[in-house]
């Protein structure tokens, strides 16, 4: 077998804070990183940097921005000047800069909860006014579903008393795994663009496509979306190379462009000379079969995880990712407070705290399934045998 993702490899004996937060006996599903190891060509390009042993400051390396717009044009026909491609220290950095740049304190920014934590931020951060426009949610075949309701989007804008000037949009979306498709991302578009907004879109989970389904970054859809854009990719999701921190803004706007890299320069953020090393390796295609075997594996995990879902804990409703490796578990009707509480004690499972998403979150715990199938069976019979026991 050329990759051998059922290994359990220790990870208590690194600083990951997935398997160190908790005590031993708890099997960590929660933090969204990988428990594989990152694919060859990635290792060897780190392994071949320590061994030159001199660790100085990197420059602003034109390749590696070439290597952005390769990756662009190969995935999505998207073409992207390097000129356009700014490193950034991961992509929260990423929206936090972008917001910096954007917005004026006071001025509204508009998210769609529940959503990835950080996103939730911004107006404790950078003293901004934050405008939600919840997605709604439906049942699809027994499964939870999720969707925009276009009058609640439409109305969100400019709310609670401030203008939207940036739209923060989370494509695919962490936590209820939808890939956003190209009527859906044209309609947000029109209509952010409509209202003044700035739109940046953060497609961190862009490659983890579990079913092949097609990713299109906004901003390749119209020359006028991305000259309103900042797109902001990487691959530390794809390749498990998050806690290197490496991203990418791609803003073709010259003026934004600059406004952007100038607040990046005023939060005084520097990206690490290894992390380019490894981000420019992962671009290069040397790791897109590892990447396919990869999203093979943690389809059928999260098949797997569905189906255990259905038949043992009939009281849970799961979203069926499209995209990302994350499980969003509707437990409401379990009467739980707190269910990710509630698994840690009886069941010794760590999971994400849906309240943690903002509005719409509480009641649900998300999962994430990049792990070996023993020990994602192993937790989720856990979780099942905690339910059991309830009185
Ligand atoms: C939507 C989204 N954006 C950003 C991140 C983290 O980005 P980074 O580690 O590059 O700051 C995550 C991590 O889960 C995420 O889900």
């Amino acid at each position: 077998m050329k990759f051998d993702f059922d290994e359990i490899i220790d990870r208590r004996n690194s600083n990951s804070v997935k398997w160190n937060r908790y005590n031993s006996d708890v099997i960590p599903l929660w933090v969204a990183d990988m428990d594989f190891r990152a694919p060859e060509p990635i290792v060897g390009a780190l392994r071949k940097a320590l061994q030159h042993g001199i660790f100085g400051y990197p420059g602003d390396a034109p390749s590696l921005r070439r290597a952005v717009a390769a990756r662009m044009d190969k995935l999505y026909a998207w073409k992207v000047d390097p000129d356009w491609v700014i490193a950034t220290t991961g992509l929260v950095s990423g929206f936090n800069a972008a917001a910096a740049a954007v917005c004026k304190p006071g001025e509204g920014y508009l998210i769609q909860p529940p959503v990835y934590m950080p996103f939730n931020d911004l107006d404790a951060n950078l003293g901004l006014v934050r405008q939600e426009a919840p997605l709604s949610e439906g049942l699809d075949g027994g499964m939870l579903s999720y969707f925009i309701n276009w009058d609640i989007f439409s109305s969100a804008f400019d709310s609670r008393g401030a203008r939207t000037t940036m739209f923060l949009l989370c494509d695919p979306h962490n936590p209820v795994g939808l890939a956003w498709d190209r009527p859906t991302q044209r309609r947000m578009a029109e209509i952010a663009i409509g209202r003044g907004s700035v739109i940046v879109s953060d497609e961190i989970h862009a490659e983890l496509l579990l079913d092949g389904a097609g990713h299109l970054p906004l901003a390749a859809l119209e020359p006028a979306f991305a000259e309103r854009s900042v797109t902001l990719v990487s691959p530390s999701k794809t390749f498990n190379i998050a806690g290197l921190f490496c991203g990418f803004a791609i803003i073709p706007n010259p003026e934004l462009r600059k406004a952007c890299q100038r607040a990046q320069e005023r939060m005084t953020l520097h990206v690490s000379g290894l992390s380019l090393v490894a981000a420019e390796e992962a671009l290069s295609g040397s790791c897109d079969e590892w990447l396919s075997a990869a999203l093979a594996y943690m389809r059928a995990n999260r098949d797997f995880a569905l189906a255990f879902i259905r038949d043992r804990m009939p009281g849970i409703a799961a979203a069926r990712p499209e995209a990302t490796h994350l499980l969003w578990l509707d437990c409401r009707s379990l009467g739980l407070d707190n269910p990710a509480e509630f698994f840690l004690a009886e069941a010794k499972v760590a999971l994400n705290d849906g309240a943690a998403f903002g509005t719409g979150g509480k009641g649900f715990a998300r999962l994430n399934f990049a792990c070996p199938r023993s020990l994602l069976a192993e937790g989720l019979e856990r979780m099942a045998k905690a339910l059991e026991g309830r009185p």
